[in-house]
């Protein structure tokens, strides 16, 4: 619980208020340094304590040049002598990233300014994440009964042709049961694809990094020279309880598709990330991992978008289009999310994960 960097400035309780709070909250003194800011705003600006308190607001945040800039919305708070509100706000945060708020700034002669930020995103991304769930349970439950009804006259079938092989005396016609079983057996192995993993997760503590070093070694070999692959980690992330060799499967997964859509050229960054207060699958929790997979390649077709991460669907010749469903079956396994953002020139594959809760203050 991160109280202690409230100082004086707060009681206690109201500390532990503020840090629960889902708006990003900001106090700055008038000459709008940046006294105090909650979880939320740490996470919404990609801040620690110690780049952010003592900062203008303006080294921590701006908006895009055409728009009205943070300044000029807290000079309108001071004319009027009232607070201010603006939405849909895009804010380009410490680390680059553009995120869309509403912003509530007002002035207290006491405290100073005191500015909430509020994530429009947010709650789009919980909707996101809702209607995706529950196309994932559809699609599991599908599979899952025509996976029985395949399965169960595939051994029949199989033990069959392996009696009537038995009772043949011609090579010639032993090829055609030869041809039932490869086949009988090609199909099992693709429903069983489709079952998703038949071990259940075998959790361990995990360090992120030595999976997505482990990747990057496996990849190496298949990468091509034209392609270059970026890390940026950041190196204060906990482990994690997961199953490393799933992780590994899902990491690999998502790389092989970004190398593979990227026609022989261009870069993909490896992100790292720790978030405060995430709700994934319905949960909140108080600290979770994002790892951000981001490839430069030419983006997924708007008509193919909504169905990437159900089985078979593919646009590769060669593709069976498991990739993603194994990738989002995983990952949901481990109480995480998977989202994918993607346009032309940049396609984001966000994996989120809870943390363990850590005792230290940050
Ligand atoms: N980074 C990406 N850039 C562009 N398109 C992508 C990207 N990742 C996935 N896709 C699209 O999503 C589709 C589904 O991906 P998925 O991994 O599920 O199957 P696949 O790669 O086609 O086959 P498989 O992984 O089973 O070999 C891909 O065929 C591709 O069209
Ligand atoms: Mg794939």
């Amino acid at each position: 619980m991160s109280i202690n960097r409230t100082g004086p400035l707060f009681s206690q309780v109201e500390a532990q208020v503020l840090e629960a709070l889902d708006a990003a909250v900001l106090v700055l003194e008038m000459g709008r340094r940046v006294r105090y800011f909650n979880a939320a705003a740490e996470n919404l600006l990609r801040i620690s304590t110690g780049q952010g308190v003592g900062q203008k607001l303006a080294r921590l945040c701006q908006t895009p040049e055409s728009a009205e800039n943070l300044d000029q919305i807290l000079d309108d708070a001071e004319r009027i002598g009232s607070s201010v509100t603006r939405y849909a706000l895009t804010l380009h945060v410490f680390d680059g990233t553009r995120v869309l708020v509403d912003m509530i700034a007002s002035v207290d002669s006491l405290l100073g300014w005191v500015i909430e930020f509020r994530p429009v995103e947010s709650s789009l991304q919980h909707a996101e994440e809702e209607a995706q769930e529950k196309i994932f349970n559809a699609a599991q439950e599908m599979i899952r009964g025509l996976a029985h009804e395949v399965k169960n006259p595939l051994g029949g079938l199989r033990g069959a042709a392996q009696l009537l092989e038995q009772e043949l005396d011609s090579g010639e016609l032993r090829e055609y049961t030869q041809i039932i079983i490869h086949e009988v057996d090609r199909l099992r192995r693709l429903v069983d694809r489709l079952q998703g993993p038949n071990t259940r997760p075998q959790p361990c503590p995990v360090n992120i990094h030595q999976v997505l070093e482990h990747v990057r070694r496996l990849q190496l070999a298949d990468l091509p020279t034209d392609i270059a692959v970026r890390f940026d980690y950041d190196l204060s992330i906990p482990d994690l309880y997961a199953d490393p060799e799933q992780l590994v499967q899902v990491f690999l997964n998502l790389l092989r598709n970004a190398q593979q859509a990227m026609m022989g050229h261009g870069e993909i960054l490896v992100r790292t990330r720790v978030e405060r207060f995430v709700t994934l699958q319905q949960q909140i929790h108080r600290l979770g991992l994002r790892v951000d997979i981001i490839d430069d390649g030419p983006g997924i077709a708007p008509d193919l978008f909504p169905r990437i991460f159900l089985p078979l669907v593919s646009s590769r010749a060669d593709g069976m289009g498991m990739g993603l469903a194994i990738v989002q079956n995983m990952v949901r396994g481990h109480g995480g999310t998977v989202q994918c953002r993607s346009e032309p020139g940049q396609t984001v594959f966000s994996v989120r994960l809870p943390l363990p809760q850590q005792r230290s203050a940050s």
